[in-house]
């Protein structure tokens, strides 16, 4: 794409941690907090990803338990996120989990915000947590880095618009953008098989607009989109960059991790996945004869 043709988009934000240190109810209590009021009462699907709205800019959040969806991307080279949250428990501290989260962000080149949870607990230490990050150099604006940290407390609702805000002011730094003008392609977060819609995938665009009609080869699949679902269940008509979207229409379920691209005609994807299931199927052939 020329410079020109880039326009501001929204940072893509995953939220990673060691186990049980609050990263669902985190993304729960952000989502929460800011449903827009009359819209609380609509069906919300679970898509494994979400866009909220924080003084008028939008953030796409992806949430990864375990991270495990993380180290699927990752080790797929699809760079899908542009910023790390990751979450550490007050009372807890660094954890193996929390390692392994900064090593993985640190190999994808990925800016962390470190958000330090459960600080209303009595046992909460923010401090240790900060001393102990030091040791795997994470070093916060308090100990003399750039990391920004806020502490939060997931069930209180505590200082979630600050963590936002550090969210806004580091992505402002990062320049996003992308071109909305072309056709689509993005990386698959989640695929399921649902009993009454057939092949669901999540995807997250990351440059282009994909729309309805779209042909679109995901990993070993494709199809033609039928209908781009939003994590509240409404059906839109464009998906711009950055956002995560529900497709319906695909033959088959891709993988997480996947690369999706939108093709010109029903041939070119046929051949393509074909292609793809051929050298998948002759790969598990090597497997069992080696
Ligand atoms: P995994 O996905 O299993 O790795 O866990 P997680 O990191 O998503 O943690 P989860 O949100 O499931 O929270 C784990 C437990 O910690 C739950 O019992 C939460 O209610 C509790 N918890 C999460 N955030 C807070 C918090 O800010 N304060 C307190 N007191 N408890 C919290
Ligand atoms: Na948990
Ligand atoms: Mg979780």
């Amino acid at each position: 794409d020329r410079d020109e043709d880039l326009v501001s988009r929204p940072p893509v934000v995953t939220i990673m941690g060691h186990v049980d240190h609050g990263k669902t109810s985190l993304l729960d209590a952000i989502r929460n907090a800011n449903v827009v009021s009359g819209e609380a009462g609509g069906i919300t699907q679970h898509i494994g990803a979400y866009q909220v709205e924080k003084n008028g800019q939008k953030i796409t959040f992806i949430d990864t338990p375990g991270h495990a969806a993380f180290t699927a991307m990752r080790a797929r080279g699809a760079q899908a996120t542009d910023i790390a949250i990751l979450v550490v428990a007050a009372d807890d501290s660094v954890m193996p989990q929390t390692i392994e989260s900064i090593s993985h962000a640190k190999a994808a080149g990925v800016p962390i915000i470190v958000a330090i949870n459960k600080i209303d607990k009595p046992q909460a230490d923010p401090q240790k947590v900060r001393t102990q990050l030091l040791q795997h150099e994470v070093f916060v604006e308090s100990m003399g880095g750039e990391v920004l940290d806020v502490e939060v407390s997931a069930t209180k609702g505590t200082n979630l618009d600050k963590l936002l805000e550090a969210i806004l002011l580091q992505a402002e730094l990062l320049d996003l953008k992308a071109n909305p003008d072309r056709t689509a392609e993005g990386v698959v977060i989640e695929a399921k098989l649902d009993k009454g819609r057939g092949p669901v995938a999540t995807v997250l665009v990351q440059t282009g607009t994909l729309m309805p009609g779209d042909i679109l080869v995901a990993g070993n699949e494709w199809g033609r989109v039928r209908a781009l679902v939003t994590g509240r269940g409404e059906q839109i008509k464009e998906a711009p960059p950055a956002m995560p979207i529900e497709v319906l229409g695909l033959q088959g379920t891709p993988q997480a991790g996947d690369r999706f691209a939108v093709v010109n005609n029903e041939a070119r994807a046929r051949e393509i996945t074909e292609y793809r299931q051929r050298l998948a199927r002759d790969k598990a052939v090597a497997r069992h004869v080696g």
